[in-house]
């Protein structure tokens, strides 16, 4: 049996990061990067939305793959050849990518999370199920940059990323990680998964839901950044906000102050007037056409879509 290797490109230095929440909370307009949702709890808490009825994106996502399986795996293989190298894009427990291992037997799994540490169990449980399999994880915030060692990528490779965590990008940001995907591809393939355009209210409920796990997720960030950074937020003091802003085409989520408050970490105090706001995420919603078209400018081909009943959620599948 094999045994997957790891490796940390990324520089994890806590006080890295902290440098990076503390220049977003200084900022004129204050914004935390919803990286900083994902600690253990904040995952855990990601987990629990993907389980609520507003929540629709990851069970309709998942229905796309069930029912259109074969058709999605023949697109790719038509694009990759056999056994293709998969690098699965924030692959967290690899659960998604573990039911692809059937019809596409990859060659190698190269996993990309922030953290090594996030891969080493799950990865070890899979090369398990697939012995034979030649396993790599690889610690990256490819949110800034999406660059890894050639030495994984030495053949057409399938560059999965899934979930519509693309909708986290501006279309911009999203057009350059969608070009350095399609480097990295090798003259393979893409399959990702997008969250399209529907109506406001359907938008608006599956981020505020009325359980309240969506605003404790969002308020769970200021727990990690009292831990990270050592700021003093009393999370009482905060509101959730989620709003479809139309001409944007993205969910907007804020931490609303409830009244006037003064924030302190190491020497610094920011104050925050009643009602100022933490820009904490973005996630964009795309047209299956604006979607496709964003694909072609980042130098994609022969585009293949496939959505549920509904039209609510798109997989893309591409050629590099
Ligand atoms: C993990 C970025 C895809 O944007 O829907 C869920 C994160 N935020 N509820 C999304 C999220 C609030 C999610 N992504």
């Amino acid at each position: 049996m094999k045994t997957p290797r790891f490796i940390q490109l990324h520089d994890l230095a806590p006080h890295a990061l902290a440098q990076e929440a503390a220049a977003g909370l200084s900022a004129a307009s204050a914004y935390v990067s919803p990286k900083f949702f994902y600690d253990l709890l904040g995952s855990r808490l990601f987990d629990a939305i993907t389980e609520l009825d507003a929540y629709y994106p990851t069970r309709t996502e998942a229905a796309i793959h069930t029912e259109h399986g074969p058709s999605i795996a023949r697109a790719v293989l038509a694009h990759t050849g056999r056994t293709p190298v998969l690098v699965d894009l924030g692959a967290g427990s690899c659960a998604k990518a573990a039911r692809l291992f059937g019809a596409l037997a990859p060659r190698r799994y190269v996993a990309v999370d922030i953290s090594v540490d996030f891969l080493r169990t799950s990865m070890l449980a899979l090369q398990r199920e697939h012995p034979a399999t030649d396993m790599v994880g690889v610690g990256l915030d490819f949110s800034a940059q999406l660059q890894l060692p050639q030495t994984l990528l030495d053949g057409p490779a399938l560059l999965f990323y899934p979930g519509s965590s693309i909708g986290n990008f501006a279309p911009g940001d999203a057009l350059r990680l969608l070009r350095e995907a399609r480097e990295a591809a090798g003259g393979g393939a893409l399959l990702i998964g997008v969250d399209l355009l529907k109506r406001k209210a359907l938008l608006e409920a599956a981020y505020d839901d009325d359980l309240g796990v969506t605003a404790a997720f969002n308020l769970n960030l200021l727990k990690h950044l009292n831990r990270l950074l050592g700021t003093d937020f009393d999370v009482r003091g905060w509101q959730h906000v989620a709003l479809f802003d139309e001409r944007e085409s993205r969910i907007e989520m804020h931490l609303r102050a409830r009244q006037a408050v003064s924030v302190r970490w190491r020497d610094v105090e920011r104050r925050f007037a009643a009602g100022e706001q933490i820009h904490t995420e973005y996630s964009y919603k795309w047209s299956a056409d604006g979607f496709t078209e964003l694909l072609r400018q980042a130098g994609w081909r022969d585009m293949q879509c496939w959505t549920d009943a509904q039209g609510w959620f798109g997989v893309f599948v591409a050629a590099a």
